[in-house]
């Protein structure tokens, strides 16, 4: 039977969220968390999918039918995702046979760690290597973010680019940019606000203040990418008191945008009086994570106090490796 598994990993967003959505830069890392997913040749005409993660348990659908009628929220991005890799492909069968995919996720979908992103870049990874497409990198991601854009409408794709190049990179809208950030190491602590927040609802509130309040809004985000642009070359130097001060700056602005909650804050205030040089939300805000750069030898108490204002610590390795196959 022919089978393939991929993995790809998780992101954080380091700075630079919701100004990327418009022509902006951010900074992105890819975390040790990842999505594994597997594919198997069926023989009959099928698509299969059990994704027992987000409650998709032995999801079967004709193939001749993928993408159209019902589709359960939970298997969205992946049904979409083989709907454009066959799209592209010119196929609209796989010879007579079906084939089923089976996802495993090392986190909890709840973190904000990007794990529709991530299982969409293994679906086009997986089928690319399964057809023997030969799809390289630029046109993975160019497919996964058509898929993200297909199935929420809004996004920058820096998710998709850091599920597919890995490591930490310095990222503009649409992937117009994909620069490498060199770096070894990027010691940061996460944690995790216990509330599940919603991108596209977070995206659309400022594209709503940013109808009535243009120019502040605009002006915020070229803030933003100034402190991004900053960020990047202080990070390769490994500067952390100077990158804690940028991550500082970028949180001061994402709050008078609105996106902070109570909660984060309690977080991000709790790090920095135990040490931490600089703390920020990650992503869109409304709940998911936190991170904070901090001393060595402040690491522990930075985490103590987290944990103390109702954070969960989360031990997640950043600037991992991207998409890759990991079994024929
Ligand atoms: C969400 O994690 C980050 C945003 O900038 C959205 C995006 O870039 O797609 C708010």
């Amino acid at each position: 039977m022919k089978t393939v598994t991929v993995s790809a990993p998780g992101k954080l967003m380091i700075m630079g969220e919701h100004a990327v959505v418009y022509d902006r830069p951010c900074i992105v890392t890819a975390v040790g968390s990842r999505i594994k997913l597997t594919i198997e040749e069926l023989s009959v005409p099928e698509f299969m999918l059990d994704a027992a993660d987000v409650n998709v348990v032995e999801y079967k659908k004709s193939l001749s039918e993928i993408g159209a009628g019902y589709i359960p929220k939970g298997a969205m991005f992946v049904e979409v995702a083989l709907r454009n890799v066959m799209q592209s492909a010119g196929v609209d069968n796989l010879h007579g046979n079906g084939i089923k995919m089976i996802t495993h996720t090392d986190f909890s979908s709840q973190y904000g760690f990007g794990s529709s992103s991530a299982a969409t870049v293994c679906v086009i990874k997986g089928l690319s290597e399964y057809m023997g497409l030969s799809l390289g990198n630029r046109e993975i991601f160019n497919l996964a973010y058509k898929t993200v854009l297909d199935v929420q409408g809004k996004g920058s794709g820096f998710d998709i680019a850091a599920a597919v190049y890995g490591g930490t990179l310095y990222f503009m809208t649409g992937g117009k940019v994909i620069e490498p950030i060199q770096i070894d190491e990027l010691p940061i602590i996460v944690g995790y606000s216990g509330v599940k927040a919603d991108t596209v609802t977070l995206i659309n509130m400022l594209a709503y203040k940013a109808k009535s309040d243009p120019s502040s809004i605009d002006g915020s985000y070229n803030e933003i990418a100034r402190l991004v642009d900053s960020a990047k070359s202080t990070i390769v130097e490994k500067k952390w008191q100077l990158v804690g001060s940028l991550m500082n700056q970028n949180q001061e602005l994402l709050k008078s945008l609105g996106v902070s909650t109570d909660k984060l804050d309690a977080m991000i205030e709790a790090a920095r009086d135990a040490g931490a040089y600089g703390a920020k939300l990650s992503g869109a805000g409304g709940g998911d994570c936190m991170i904070a750069v901090a001393p060595r030898d402040k690491t522990q108490a930075v985490k103590d106090a987290i944990t103390a204002a109702g954070g969960l610590i989360i031990e997640v390795e950043s600037n991992v490796g991207g998409v890759k196959v990991e079994a024929y």
